[in-house]
């Protein structure tokens, strides 16, 4: 969406606060033992609490409020019966629509005792996220975005996944401008003031694409390979951009 006046910016910041809080309860509940649909169980009831409603169920009938991908899982896990485990990477991604207004987050995290390479890429996709914010500015090149997050994944190894990531958000979760993967110099799209986008990189030990498994939802990497995200919704200024998931 193209945010211009003060209500829609207040809008999308309730948002960013109604996920932010069922994020922040799923990540302080989240404990070895117990399942994922346990865990999605806290986040569902913290948004409704808020009054939000979980935008994958909302815009995709997604079979749970929140997405929650374990270790080769990168993204859209559907919350069940799997146990969670110490040392498991753990992906929490939580949107919502909250009057009208939408926004998106997640992160990826480790249960309990972390491997230092688990650790390692969830540190290096969260910076990536970070660096590009403060590239962040009305008139620049979209793919300021994408050069930010790709110096930080060949700095420390790892390549981007191509087939996820940012994308515009705001009045439904996924809307224009879609697909800001990584560096493309061919990129002509400009930011304008205004528009609300996640950032949201992909991170892998050598994948490029995750592949959709079974059951028609969950995105997936090979056994073995580490995949971590990090994701903000944010708002296009003409100055530093508005995290509105912080
Ligand atoms: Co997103
Ligand atoms: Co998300």
């Amino acid at each position: 969406m193209n945010a211009r006046t003060q209500s829609q910016i207040d809008g999308l910041k309730h948002a960013g606060i109604a996920v932010r809080a069922a994020f922040d309860a799923m990540v302080e509940a989240c404990q070895a033992g117990m399942t994922t649909r346990e865990l999605d169980d806290v986040g569902a009831k913290v948004l409704k609490q808020y009054g939000a409603k979980s935008a994958p169920q909302l815009y995709y009938d997604f079979p749970g409020a929140t997405c929650i991908s374990i270790n080769e899982q990168a993204a859209h896990g559907i919350p069940g019966d799997a146990c969670i485990a110490n040392g498991d990477m753990i992906n929490i991604d939580v949107s919502a629509n909250r009057n009208g207004f939408v926004a998106d987050m997640g992160q990826s995290f480790v249960v309990g005792d972390a491997h230092p390479e688990q650790a390692r890429i969830c540190q290096a996709v969260r910076e990536a996220v970070d660096s590009a914010i403060t590239k962040v500015r009305s008139g620049r090149s979209l793919n300021v975005i994408g050069r930010a997050v790709q110096a930080v994944a060949d700095r420390e190894g790892y390549t981007i996944v191509q087939n996820l990531g940012s994308h515009g958000v705001g009045a439904s979760i996924h809307e224009e401008p879609s697909y800001i993967p990584f560096d493309n110099p061919k990129e002509t799209r400009k930011l304008t003031r205004g528009m609300v986008l996640t950032i949201e990189p992909f991170f892998s030990t050598g994948v490029s694409w995750v592949h959709e498994e079974d059951d028609g939802w969950t995105l997936s990497v090979p056994p073995g390979e580490l995949v971590a995200q990090f994701e903000h919704t944010i708002v296009v200024t003409d100055r530093e951009a508005l995290v509105v998931t912080a």
